[in-house]
């Protein structure tokens, strides 16, 4: 049987935790990526245990600049062809924009924006001599938000994403390359106690709120298919509706109940 591999970072915890699993249950062979190897030891065991699958890990902080490099050579080294590449791992930072060090800003953009254009540049040739390549980007219903007075750089590192997604599709669809940019919303996983940000996300209403499973099956549903951007779940369709149709200046009033403390944290 022909094995596909797909490679996932950030995939100990959340929304890449549970795309692995419903990779693995489609039949691919796994290579993930996070920091920490208990977590990804436990998950690799899981897998198998559960889906029979293939599954292995390799950990990597992505805030070193070399780590793309050597997630690569270890694929290279094992003959792992990455026909499904998944741009997943994330976080957001804590503290005001004046608070935060700039080590720490450097670190955020390299983790959510050089990383992911690292991987993606690296991975990419293999891509184009096969004529075959699915890459996943995880997104965010804030690519789409108005500015936002905490997490200063997320909405706009998201919205990059996007933009980078959309001329990945541009260079490569005529070569059998597809890039999906699957923007969520509030996802139930460790991200908003990760950035500092949990009180507020306790008083999100529930409605608001999905479980990263759900959002995993219909982002893989989506890269599977060559769509170029998936909202999962009928709400955040909603939401990125009226991102794109409302006037911005009314987002700060309905922000208090429904996305708390975007507008209002020193
Ligand atoms: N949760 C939401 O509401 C939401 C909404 C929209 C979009 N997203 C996006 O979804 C993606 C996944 O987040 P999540 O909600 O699943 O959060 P999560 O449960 O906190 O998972 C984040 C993952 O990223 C990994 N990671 C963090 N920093 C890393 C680093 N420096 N190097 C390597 N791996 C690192 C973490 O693993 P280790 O700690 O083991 O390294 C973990 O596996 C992010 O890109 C986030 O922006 C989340």
């Amino acid at each position: 049987m022909k094995k596909e591999f797909a490679l996932i970072t950030g995939a100990s915890s959340g929304i890449g935790l549970e795309i692995s699993k419903v990779l693995a249950s489609k039949g691919f062979s796994l290579v993930l990526v996070a920091r920490s190897e208990k977590k990804l030891k436990e998950v690799c065991q899981d897998l198998i245990a559960k889906h029979n699958a293939t599954a292995t890990y390799f950990v990597s902080d992505l805030e070193d600049p070399k780590a793309p490099k050597a997630i690569f050579e270890f694929c290279q080294e094992k003959g792992y062809f990455i026909s499904l590449l998944v741009n997943n791992a994330g976080y957001a930072l804590p503290t005001a924009f004046h608070k935060t060090p700039m080590e720490a800003e450097e670190n955020f953009l390299r983790v959510l924006g050089i990383a992911v254009v690292a991987l993606t540049k690296i991975f990419l040739p293999n891509m184009i001599t096969k004529k075959q390549g699915k890459i996943m980007m995880i997104s965010s219903v804030a690519a789409f938000a108005p500015p936002s007075s905490i997490q200063t750089l997320y909405g706009p590192i998201k919205t990059f994403i996007n933009r980078f997604s959309e001329g990945l599709n541009l260079s490569y669809n005529a070569m059998g390359i597809t890039s999906t940019a699957v923007c969520p919303g509030y996802t139930v996983t460790n991200f908003h106690t990760a950035s500092g940000v949990q009180q507020e996300m306790d008083r999100v209403p529930s409605f608001m709120k999905k479980e990263a499973h759900r959002i995993a099956q219909v982002a893989v549903n989506a890269t599977l298919k060559g769509k170029r951007v998936s909202i999962p779940t009928k709400t955040f369709k909603l939401i990125v509706f009226l991102l794109k149709v409302l006037p911005h200046s009314l987002f700060p009033l309905f922000s208090k109940k429904l996305a708390p403390g975007r507008y209002n944290k020193e």
